[in-house]
């Protein structure tokens, strides 16, 4: 297609590397448009933002996903064969599992109950504990023992580390990643023992193990994936408690309001916590044929890559877009087409994320913990959020001091 600015340096992945969430809205600014077309580890790539993005990616029949990921991103994050990577049918299908046991189940209200639970009481016995690491640990162990998946690997400290580091490292490059790949397949592994021995009828596993397609259970290993692909995004919930509790350190008149608001301020709250934490930069996507879309063409082959970060902090879709305000009304039941933290369109039928519900019912229920459950100081600390670190994080995680129950 002709008509889109074009970036004019050779390649722009060290500048992407460089810039991180902010890459692509800066070249938007600089070319006055939301779309411009640049290239990327070789590749010529339509960058995008905004709703035509959104519609593109969530909403435009035409793209495929397998492929259009690094290699170590698609690894660490959903695993080959697993739902991110099919398209049409088979998408719909495998996707119908997350369907009904993450957003038509009672999945979030009971992981968010004994994620509540459990963390309040990590919190005080630590005393001066680190928000990212506990949350991350604990929701470990909840999702663990939740999927069915026994004690033996709820209670290894190793296995909940492991999952932390897959979303952990997944935009990263170097040894890092070489090592959390290793600490995926292990992890694999332990799971495939796991349902070798056999796990409770009625349990998510078993309800997974049993799943069939074509009339045939999954195949063991893509099991094994889509049951890791419930078990590592809710350990990365434990980002958003992170950034939750740095904007309660940093303004604590927050804090004073949450003790006294409504569930659904409180739910407010977190989905404004959602729109402004930089956590999924990105999603790319490669046309599989022609795709006409608000005065895009583009031809089959072509490489795009909307920018979901970018999208939440337009102007014109939230007013003041830098002020975090939770009363913006934003809600993850409505298909918005400008906010897409876990992705946009249907969940059923396009590849938006299955986990809304539950990352709300989550980043709520810490809410109650850091509001309500107990009461705690932060010391000095660095609580600076580096743009071009992905998945992006405060510094040290955030720091308490002197946590004890509330009274
Ligand atoms: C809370 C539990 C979560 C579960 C069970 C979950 C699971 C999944 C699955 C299975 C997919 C693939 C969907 C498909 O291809 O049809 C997906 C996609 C996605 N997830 Fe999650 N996720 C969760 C939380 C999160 C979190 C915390 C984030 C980060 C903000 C996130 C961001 C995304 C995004 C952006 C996509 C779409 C990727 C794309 O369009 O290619 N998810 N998630």
């Amino acid at each position: 297609m002709t008509g889109l600015p074009r970036e004019s340096v050779g390649d722009s992945t060290l500048s992407l590397l460089r810039e991180g969430y902010e890459f692509v809205s800066r070249r938007c600014e600089k070319h006055q448009s939301d779309a411009f077309r640049t290239r990327l580890l070789g590749r010529d790539v339509i960058c995008l933002r905004g709703p035509r993005a959104v519609a593109l990616l969530y909403g435009t029949a035409g793209l495929k996903r397998c492929g259009a990921m690094p290699w170590t991103v698609l690894n660490l994050l959903q695993g080959p064969g697993s739902v991110g990577t099919l398209e049409g049918e088979a998408h719909r299908h495998r996707k119908s599992l997350f369907v009904s046991l993450m957003v038509e189940g009672d999945a979030a209200d009971q992981l968010a109950c004994a994620f509540e639970a459990a963390w309040a009481e990590r919190l005080v016995f630590e005393a001066t504990p680190n928000v990212l690491t506990t949350a991350s640990d604990v929701l470990a162990r909840v999702v663990t023992e939740w999927a069915g998946l026994g004690e033996g690997l709820a209670g290894d400290p190793r296995f909940r580390r492991d999952l932390f580091l897959m979303s952990d490292q997944a935009g990263r490059f170097g040894p890092g990643v070489v090592h959390a790949l290793w600490r995926r397949s292990r992890a694999e592994r332990r799971i495939h023992e796991v349902l070798d021995a056999g796990v409770d009828t009625g349990t998510p596993a078993d309800f997974i193990v049993r799943f069939e397609e074509g009339g045939r259970p999954l195949p063991r290993d893509v099991a094994v994936r889509e049951i890791l692909n419930i078990l590592r995004p809710v350990v990365a919930v434990g980002r958003h408690v992170a950034f939750a509790a740095r904007i309660l350190v940093r303004d604590p008149e927050w804090r004073d309001w949450l003790r006294t608001v409504s569930e659904n301020e409180m739910t407010a709250f977190a989905e404004e916590v959602r729109r402004t934490s930089p956590f999924f930069p990105a999603t790319t996507a490669i046309t599989t044929e022609r795709v006409d879309l608000d005065g895009l063409t583009l031809q089959p082959g072509q490489w795009v890559m909307a920018d979901l970060w970018g999208t939440m902090q337009l102007e014109r879709c939230f007013p003041a877009a830098e002020v975090f305000k939770p009363g913006r009304n934003l809600d993850w039941r409505r298909a918005d087409e400008c906010f897409v933290p876990q992705g946009g369109g249907d969940i059923a039928t396009s590849h938006r994320c299955p986990g809304d519900r539950t990352s709300v019912a989550l980043i709520t229920a810490a809410l109650r913990v850091l509001c309500r459950h107990v009461t705690w100081r932060a010391p000095e600390q660095d609580l600076r959020i580096s743009m071009s670190r992905m998945p992006a994080k405060p510094a040290n995680g955030v720091d308490l001091t002197d946590v004890a129950p509330e009274r």
